[in-house]
């Protein structure tokens, strides 16, 4: 059983697959895609957990996973408050990273780009899918602002679902959809020795992808 400072008794080594540029796609919403279907396939608990990084004008930068609900042709999306503290940080600096981290593929992704709103449209349609549970929620919930007490917010969701109990729940106007369109990714595959494969897509112009190797 390690103790708190041993950290070299989590010591792993990464052997089970190689990623090498003949087997990839040439656009790496494709080849996400790909690494996608074969995380569903093995099973992964919630593989759409994802770090999400955007920050303030200024660089200074913030993190916490949100999960991913659509690739479209474009990118990425998902779905949070407006009004929260990484909405504000998107309102003033549209750009933001992604990192996934699929320990049992041995794989990570990290995705930069421009973060722009999905349309009402969609985000609607994502909304009214959401179980009762979260549609209240996203009413109850100024998310990121300071709370007095749990017992406030539990009013709220009481309060909300007293007011939604005949009919249908509106999206509220500062809850939808954000879709990172990339401009950078990279797939990681780790190796025996931390010599990881390491495949980088850059945007070109519009339909061309440069891939380059990076150092591990
Ligand atoms: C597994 C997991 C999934 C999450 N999914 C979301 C999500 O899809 N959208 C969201 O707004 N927050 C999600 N959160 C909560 C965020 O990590 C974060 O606490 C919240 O969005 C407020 O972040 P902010 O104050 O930086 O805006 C998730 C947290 C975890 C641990």
């Amino acid at each position: 059983m390690p103790t708190l400072n041993d950290f070299e008794q989590l010591r792993k080594d990464y052997r089970l697959q190689s990623l090498l540029e003949k087997d990839v796609k040439e656009d790496p919403l494709q080849q996400f895609r790909k690494w996608w279907q074969e995380s569903l396939d093995s099973k992964i608990e919630e593989p759409n957990a994802m770090t999400l990084a955007t920050a303030t004008p200024e660089g200074k930068p913030s993190a916490r996973i949100v999960l991913l609900k659509e690739i479209s042709d474009r990118g990425l999306v998902f779905f949070t408050n407006y009004e929260s503290h990484k909405g504000s940080q998107i309102r003033e600096n549209p750009f933001g990273a992604l990192v996934f981290f699929w320990k049992e593929l041995e794989r990570q992704v990290r995705i930069e780009g421009k973060i722009e709103k999905v349309s009402d449209r969609e985000s609607d349609a994502y909304f009214s899918t959401r179980p009762l549970e979260s549609r209240i929620g996203a009413w109850s919930s100024p998310q990121s602002q300071v709370l007095p007490s749990r017992a406030q917010l539990d009013q709220k969701v009481e309060e909300y679902t007293r007011k939604f109990s005949s009919g249908v729940i509106p999206r509220p106007p500062q809850w939808g959809g954000y879709l990172l369109v990339p401009e950078l990714v990279e797939f990681w595959q780790g190796r025996p020795g931390r010599l990881h494969d390491r495949l980088q897509y850059r945007f070109e112009r519009e339909g061309k992808w440069k891939i380059e190797r990076l150092a591990p």
